[in-house]
This record gives C-alpha cells, sequence and structure tokens, in this order.
C-alpha cells in the first residue's frame, strides 16, 4: 500500500486568501510553505487502483500534481474516480464539484454524511447533469465487513458528532466525523487517517497504537489559538479540533501510548506551519511531526 499525501492544511489552504497572519505570510514570502487542504491518494497492491481519501478545493491541481494519478499509459481520461469522505466538511467535499468531468464518481461516506450531502448541500441534483454520483455506506470499524476499494479494506473509525457548519441543527451521530482506517489485506500493512479529533476515546488510542502509519489532526497547537489569533471565539476543542499541545492535547496521549505520527489540516494560525519555528524540537523528540507536502508513505 502506497499514500500519497496530497494537502496538508486546514480548510483555507496556506496561504489563505483573505489571510496576512504570520503563517500566510510566510508561505507567500517562501513558496515551499505553501500547503493544500488536506487529502491523500492511497493506493492497492495494483498501482493502476487507487482512491481518493477527501475530495479537497485543491483536487485537480494535487491529481495534476503527482504523475501516478493521471491519465496516461493507454487511458486518455480518468473515467471513474472512487472517493472516501471522513467527513461532510466543506474543505473535504467540495473537491467533488471539480471532478465533474469524470464519467462517474463513486463515493463512500457515512451514514449522516450521506444525509448531508445529498440534503443539505444537494449534491446529487447539483451533479446529476455532468456526471453520474453512486454512493456506497463506509462500514463502521468493528461493525462488520469493511469495504473493499482499490484492493484494500476500509472502515471508518466514529470519532464526533462534529457536523459541518452548513448542517450544524442537523441530529447528532457519532459518525459525523471518522478516521478512515486501511489495511493491505495481502501484508497486512494498516493506515490511520483522521483530520479531525474532537475527543480521544480508548478505541481510538487502540487503533492509533496499532497502526502503521497515522495521519492526525494538527488544525492548532494550542487550545487558545482561534481566540487569540481572531479566528473564532471558540477554543480548538470546541470547534472540533483537539489541540496538539498541553495537558489535554494529543502529544501528550500519543507520548503515553509511545505512538508516531504525522500531524496534517494544519490552519495557518499554526505556528508549525514555519518549518523553523522552535515547537517543532519537542514533538520530534516525542516522534512526532507534521506531514510534508507530497509525502510518499510505503507500508
Ligand atoms: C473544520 O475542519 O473544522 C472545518 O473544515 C472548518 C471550515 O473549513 O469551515
Ligand atoms: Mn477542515
Amino acid at each position: 500500500m502506497l499514500l500519497r499525501i496530497l494537502g496538508t492544511a486546514a480548510g483555507g489552504g496556506l496561504p489563505q486568501w483573505n489571510c496576512a497572519c504570520p503563517g500566510g505570510a510566510g508561505a507567500r514570502r517562501h513558496p515551499t510553505r505553501r500547503r493544500l487542504h488536506d487529502g491523500l491518494a492511497v493506493h492497492g497492491a495494483d498501482p493502476g487502483a487507487w482512491f481518493l481519501a477527501n475530495a479537497t478545493p485543491d483536487v485537480a491541481e494535487q491529481l495534476e500534481d503527482h504523475s501516478a494519478l493521471r491519465p496516461g499509459a493507454g487511458q486518455e481520461r480518468t473515467p471513474v474516480v472512487p472517493v472516501v469522505l471522513t467527513d461532510a466538511e466543506l474543505d473535504h467535499t467540495l473537491g467533488l464539484l471539480r471532478l465533474r468531468e469524470a464519467a462517474r464518481i463513486d463515493v463512500w461516506c457515512t451514514e449522516p454524511v450521506h444525509k448531508a450531502l445529498t440534503t443539505r448541500l444537494p449534491l446529487p441534483d447539483i451533479l446529476a447533469p455532468y456526471t453520474e454520483l453512486t454512493w456506497h455506506e463506509l462500514p463502521l470499524t468493528d461493525a462488520g465487513q469493511p469495504a473493499r476499494i482499490a484492493g484494500l479494506e476500509v472502515s471508518a473509525l466514529p470519532l464526533s458528532d462534529k457536523r459541518p457548519r452548513y448542517a450544524a441543527d442537523e441530529p447528532a451521530h457519532p459518525a459525523w466525523s471518522a478516521a478512515l482506517e486501511v489495511r493491505d489485506p495481502g501484508t497486512g500493512a494498516s493506515a490511520l487517517y483522521a483530520p479531525a479529533v474532537a475527543s480521544w476515546s480508548d478505541l481510538l488510542d487502540h487503533e492509533i497504537a496499532s497502526a502503521d502509519c497515522v495521519l492526525l489532526d494538527g488544525t492548532f497547537l494550542h487550545e487558545d489559538e482561534p481566540r487569540r489569533t481572531g479566528v473564532s471565539r471558540r477554543t480548538a476543542s470546541e470547534m472540533g479540533h483537539m489541540p496538539i499541545e498541553g495537558r489535554n492535547g494529543t502529544a501528550e496521549r500519543l507520548r503515553r501510548i509511545g505512538a508516531r505520527v504525522h500531524y496534517t489540516h494544519l490552519n495557518n494560525t499554526n505556528p508549525l506551519v514555519d518549518p523553523d519555528a522552535p515547537q517543532h524540537e519537542r514533538l520530534a523528540g516525542l516522534g512526532l511531526r507534521v506531514a510534508e507536502e507530497r509525502m510518499v508513505v510505503s507500508l
């Protein structure tokens, strides 16, 4: 199994068009610091078989950027695009509109996400004149057989009832936001991708400890970061993203289980978007680092 990191930024990207915060200004000065919206391409044993984990507003550029994902080698077009969603957030789903040139888009997601994307953001109505949108239910971890996608076993580990703001009044459900668990049945290798961790559970703890590769929510470094930077009146946790640092931060949780992870979904307020920031050093000592754009992980 191969994971291609297509992007590592939270909603808005880095730099965000309307923001002159230090992280964004740094990315404008140093283009290598730019980050696209977080998402992955995952390949199974057959290199031609792949799926997207989330479809971001940058998806067309992200596909174009990786030669293995471009059409060619005997096929003039990419006819079917398989997409697996962690949630219904706009930064993870607007790319479905950009994929409309495909003959068919196959989407796997949990039940509340399907409801949001068919009723509150009526993608079937909008996309019907362009492409064939086919929905598949993404099985929950520990609740039956995982889905088989690109030769890999894929399931959703429910993380929280964090709803997108456009569907904030929908009823609570534990699988509004999920981690994707991907397992290669041929090798037994496994990966976990969780870009929005609102709270920690024993099951998440266990699954992180047993995965070979973990890509985890690194939106905010500190709990008060959104307030302090004027992004929101809410704290990081209230926005559905546990901070990295602090007594209840993810770094402390990961230290306890000795897990090594890559942080993704970084917000432009996060000091870690500056590769020279001193805060990297303590985290590196714990085996925790920030995922790089275009990183490829072979498992
Ligand atoms: C989130 O991760 O909390 C959302 O994507 C925020 C947003 O883009 O509005
Ligand atoms: Mn997001």
